[in-house]
């Protein structure tokens, strides 16, 4: 049987990346998923690819995470077309990097807001449900970053750290009604938001990992989908890592 048959789930950011791998790996294994990002064109289109590919229902949605409004939608939307959420992955992300010296004010507010204001908007439209349920399962992607500190990323550093803080009392709220709140940790993965980087500085951050390589967005997908079914149920409150050992 597959690992999430029959379960629905809500990815944030889902239009590409690590969320796209999270909505096709978590289809894979036989879920009904929500892609919900800012472009509609481009959750629809990732959401009719997943389709085509797995077979499973598929639902793409426009939302800023940012809009408590836009969030409710989302969630309301899901229930309508697949009658329930069992899961939530907050993805959705952005960096606006800068030494603090010269980073202003709106690069440190849109970075919290998105990140971490987007996953407790998030989490707050899917616990009623949830709780209702007396089950669920919340994943939010954190980042290494969040753990250790980064110069030039005070902003998104923040926002990351604040997630496990979030995740942690999330854990802690909903837990009686066993719904259950992780997060992961990734270290340096291939995606967009670190292509820019040059390939001198990505051969200087290889050799750094013990693992040897960057990650790829399928070794995430695989550790939220850990935790998102039914291999993890008596696991909360926890940041797993998924940085080939960067950081122990
Ligand atoms: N790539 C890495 O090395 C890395 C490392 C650690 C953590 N992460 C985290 O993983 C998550 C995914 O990142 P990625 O690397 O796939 O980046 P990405 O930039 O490729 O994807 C991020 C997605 O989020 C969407 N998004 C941005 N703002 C949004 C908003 N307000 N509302 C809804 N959607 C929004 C974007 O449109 C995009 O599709 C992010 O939370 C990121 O911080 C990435």
């Amino acid at each position: 049987m597959k690992r999430l048959e029959g379960k629905t789930a809500v990815i944030t950011g889902a239009a590409r990346g690590i969320g796209l791998e999270i909505a096709a790996a978590f289809a894979a294994e036989g879920a009904s998923v929500t892609i919900a990002d800012l472009s509609l064109q481009d959750s629809e289109a990732a959401a009719a690819d997943i389709a085509a590919r797995t077979g499973a229902g598929t639902l793409g949605l426009a939302l800023d995470v940012s809009k408590e409004a836009d969030c409710e939608k989302a969630v309301a939307d899901t229930v309508a077309a697949f009658g329930k959420v069992d899961i939530l992955v907050n993805n959705a992300g952005i960096t606006k990097d800068g030494l603090v010296l010269r980073m202003k004010e709106t690069d440190f507010d849109s970075v919290i807001s998105v990140n971490l204001k987007g996953a407790f908007l998030m989490s707050k439209a899917v616990s009623k449900f949830m709780l209702k349920a007396r089950s669920g399962r919340i994943v939010n992607i954190s980042s290494i970053v969040g753990l250790t500190g980064q110069a030039g990323q005070a902003n998104y550093s923040a926002s990351k750290a604040g997630l496990i803080g979030l995740t942690k009392s999330l854990a802690r709220e909903f837990a009686p009604r066993q719904v259950l709140v992780n997060a992961v940790a990734p270290g340096f993965i291939r995606t967009r938001m670190t292509e820019d980087l040059k390939d001198e500085a990505k051969a200087k951050i290889s050799e750094l990992i013990p693992l040897g390589r960057i990650g790829e967005p399928g070794d995430v997908a695989k550790a939220a989908l850990f935790l998102a079914g039914g291999d993890s149920v008596y696991i909360t409150g926890q940041v797993l890592s998924v940085n080939g050992g960067l950081y122990m």
